[in-house]
Formats: C-alpha cells, structure tokens, sequence
C-alpha cells in the first residue's frame, strides 16, 4: 500500500533504510518483540504504520479499544483478503510467506458473514463432538508417554521434550490421522507460523497429509473430527474440507504449544505462584488466564482489511489497507492497565483469543490441554525445578508470535 499512508515520526526503532518506518520482522523483531511495540506506541499512540515480511506496509494496532473496534465490526475491518490493495496491485506474490498468515482460502477465518457461519457452524459442531468424546484421556496418554521416554534421567527440556509436540499428538488423534504423522505436522506448522522461504513448501507438506486423510474418511468414515466434518450438513466441498483441517491444526497446535511452555515457564520461575498452585490457593485456570493476559500466544493477529477510508486511533486508513492486532500490545495498554504489576484474576476481557464474530471456538479443547498436560508433569516429576537460572531462559519471535527456545529442567530420576 501505499500506506502507511500517515507515517508519522520516525526514530529509535529498527526501521526500513530510507521509509523511516519500522519493520516487525528480522533480527530486532526477532529479539525484542514488545520492546517494539512499546516505542512504537511511544511515537504513534494506538495504532502504527510498520512494514512485515518482503517491506509489505501494514498498520499495527496497539490499542485495547482500538484492537476491540476493529474485531467488533467486521463490516468495517474484514477478514477477507480479496480486498486487500497491495495484493490486488500485484506488490505481494504468491509465495510470499505473508500468503500463509493472510492469503484468502475457503475457510471460515477468511470470511464474514453468512459464508462465514455456515463454516464456522461445521468447525464448532464437530469441536463440541470431539471435546466430548474425552480430550483429556488422549492429553494424559499422550503426556505419560512423552514423559516415559525421559523420566529416568532426571532431566529433560520441557520445550522440546513435552509442550512443542504434545498438542499435536493429541490432534493425531481427534483427526483420525497416525501418531508418526504427529512430529511432520507439528515442525511443518511452526514453519508456516514462523515464515520465511520454507513456509510454502512446508503449508504444501501439511495440506497433502490432510487431503489423504480427507480421501480415506470419505471412504471408511470414523468418530473422529475429520469424518465429522465431511459429514456435516452445511455440505463442504474437498477444498472447504482440507482447508478446515488445515486450518484448526495449525490455529490448535501452534497456539496450544506455545502457551503450555510459557504455563510451564511460569510455574517453574513463580515461587509464589507455585505454592498457590500447590497449597490451591490457586487453581490451574487462573495461572493459564494470567498467561493470556501477559503472554497470548498469537501477539499479533493477521488480519483485518479496512472496506472504506476511516479513522482509527487518530490515523487516517485507507480502503483496502492492512491492519494486523496487537493482541499482546493490546492486552498490556496502560489505558486499561495502569498498574501492570496489579491482578488480572478472574478478569477474562484479554484478546488472546480475539474477539467478535471470528473468536477463538477451540478455547476449552486449547486450555483442558494444557491445565491436563501440567497436572500429569507435576504429579509425574517430584521435585520438579528449573535447571538455569530463570533469567537465561530465551525466547525467539517472529512477526505473529514469541516462543521459549527451551526450559531445562530437574527433577527426582
Ligand atoms: C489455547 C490456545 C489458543 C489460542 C490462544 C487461540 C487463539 C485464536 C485466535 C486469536 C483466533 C482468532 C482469529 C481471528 O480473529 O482472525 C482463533 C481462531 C480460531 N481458533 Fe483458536 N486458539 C487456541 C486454540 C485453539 C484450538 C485448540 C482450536 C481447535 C481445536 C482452535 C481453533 C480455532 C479456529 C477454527 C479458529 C477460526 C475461527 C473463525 O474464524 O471463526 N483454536 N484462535
């Protein structure tokens, strides 16, 4: 676009040589996401022009209010990309990784309205089905398993030994998919996530494991989400199908991975938390809840399209204009958060899971995972401890999320 339209001043950020605008990705995005979004917010207020992969112009919004207005009305901001300018102008291509996180597809995340019910109505009718067919029983299988194979050590990386596969495992299963389909799916989906040169080939990966899986239910049907989801009575077609797949293992594995390791990393450096947890003062739900307040997963939603010229957060927006949602941004604003330090229990307005039409509809299944997959650790590994001090613990970001690079842990072999 040839937006950001309103740039604004420049300075102290990593910036576009010559724009003078700040880009969300590369090495410093990579290092210090929110450090990022705080100068931007210093410079700009609530909404920021910044550039993501391939120097595409988009509009960051830092704002609670500003994020909830934009996810509130989707006849303002839609989700539909066919109306996004730069595309249409041909400045974005094909295998530009952005396509992975943004690009149009028959699912319902890229759509509003009626095509987006009917959709969505597929994907929440087959998720109610699953979640009653017993989540937790496959999260406990699968969570002793995974912990067996370190158990006698008395160390392990509680990253990539436990939470970077586990939900994913467990997706195998609702999907009706084998198990040694798990560790592909789960390194592909981080590679979409993560962008990049690979991310095509990788989304190419996952989505012919899925239109296999798809042709095999069509012809020996199961009680399994994929099944469910050929069967449904809005009639999806092959594409619709794949893409629906496609669409909540990646939403649910990437999401659901990166929370249980920072639920993880929180009661291993929270003395005082963890003694709440243990004494249950505290009870799983609310540590998970503070997470999403501090940590969402998903810091920045892709995205929203603007449908006419408007305003928002004092910027002028310009038909067609991408807005990405700074949900980690968004849920430390200091307009509704003044005293960072001060309890959010019990609270559940964060935008973790995004707001209006399009809110997260696997929320219970993501978070049964992970208060589930924690119980079994604790009980599991006595004496459990970190095995670095807490301030050594990293994490690397791309433009769309932050992920710990390991947590060493110890614990009673
Ligand atoms: C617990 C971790 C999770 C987080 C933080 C999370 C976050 C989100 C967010 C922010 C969105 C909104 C997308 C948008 O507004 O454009 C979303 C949508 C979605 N999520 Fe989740 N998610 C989680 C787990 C799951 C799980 C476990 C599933 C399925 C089993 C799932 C399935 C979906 C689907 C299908 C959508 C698209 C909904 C629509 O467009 O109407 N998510 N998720």
């Amino acid at each position: 676009m040839s937006a950001p339209h309103d740039p604004g001043a420049g300075g102290g950020c990593p910036v576009a040589h010559g724009t003078g605008v700040t880009r969300l990705y590369g090495p410093d995005a990579e290092k210090d996401p929110h450090g990022i979004y705080e100068r931007l917010r210093d410079v700009y207020g609530t909404v920021a022009p910044i550039l993501v992969e391939g120097d595409v112009p988009a509009w960051l919004v830092l704002g609670y209010r500003e994020n909830r207005r934009v996810l509130d009305n989707p006849l303002q901001f839609s989700r539909d990309s066919r109306i996004w300018r730069d595309w249409l102008d041909g400045k974005v291509s094909e295998t530009s990784p952005l396509i992975q996180m943004v690009g149009w597809r028959p699912d319902c995340v890229s759509q509003d309205g009626e095509p987006h019910r009917r959709l969505r109505g597929a994907v929440t009718d087959n998720l109610l089905k699953v979640a009653g067919r017993g989540i937790r029983r496959h999260v406990t299988h699968f969570a002793n398993k995974q912990i067996d194979a370190f158990a006698d050590s008395g160390r392990a990386d509680l990253v990539t030994d436990f939470a970077e596969y586990l939900p994913m495992l467990v997706l195998t299963r609702v999907f009706g998919l084998a198990e040694s389909e798990g560790r592909t799916l789960a390194e592909s989906s981080a590679q979409v996530i993560k962008g990049g040169a690979d991310a095509l080939a990788h989304n190419e990966k996952i989505v012919s494991i899925l239109a296999e899986l798809a042709a095999r239910k069509r012809a020996e049907p199961g009680s399994d989400f994929a099944s469910g989801l050929i069967d449904h009575h809005s009639g999806l077609d092959d594409d619709e199908i794949v893409q629906h797949l496609r669409l909540v293992l990646i939403t649910a594995h990437t999401t659901t991975s990166n929370l249980l390791a920072r639920v993880l990393e929180i009661v291993l450096t929270d003395d005082a938390l963890r003694s709440g947890l243990v004494s249950g003062q505290l009870n799983m739900s609310s540590v998970v809840e503070e997470v999403m307040w501090n940590t969402p997963p998903l810091a920045v939603l892709p995205g929203r399209f603007a449908t006419s010229d408007l305003e928002l957060g004092g910027r002028a927006i310009k038909e067609g204009d991408m807005l990405l949602l700074g949900l980690a941004a968004g849920n430390v604003d200091p307009v509704i958060r003044p005293d960072i330090a001060a309890s959010v229990a019990g609270n559940q307005s964060h935008l973790a899971f995004s707001a209006g039409p399009h809110e997260c509809p696997g929320q219970n299944i993501g978070q049964g995972i992970i208060e589930t997959a924690v119980d079994v650790l604790l009980h599991r590994l006595p004496g459990l401890r970190l095995a670095v001090p807490a301030d050594e613990l990293t994490s690397t970001a791309s433009t769309w999320e932050s992920r710990l690079d390991s947590l060493p842990v110890e614990f009673a072999a």
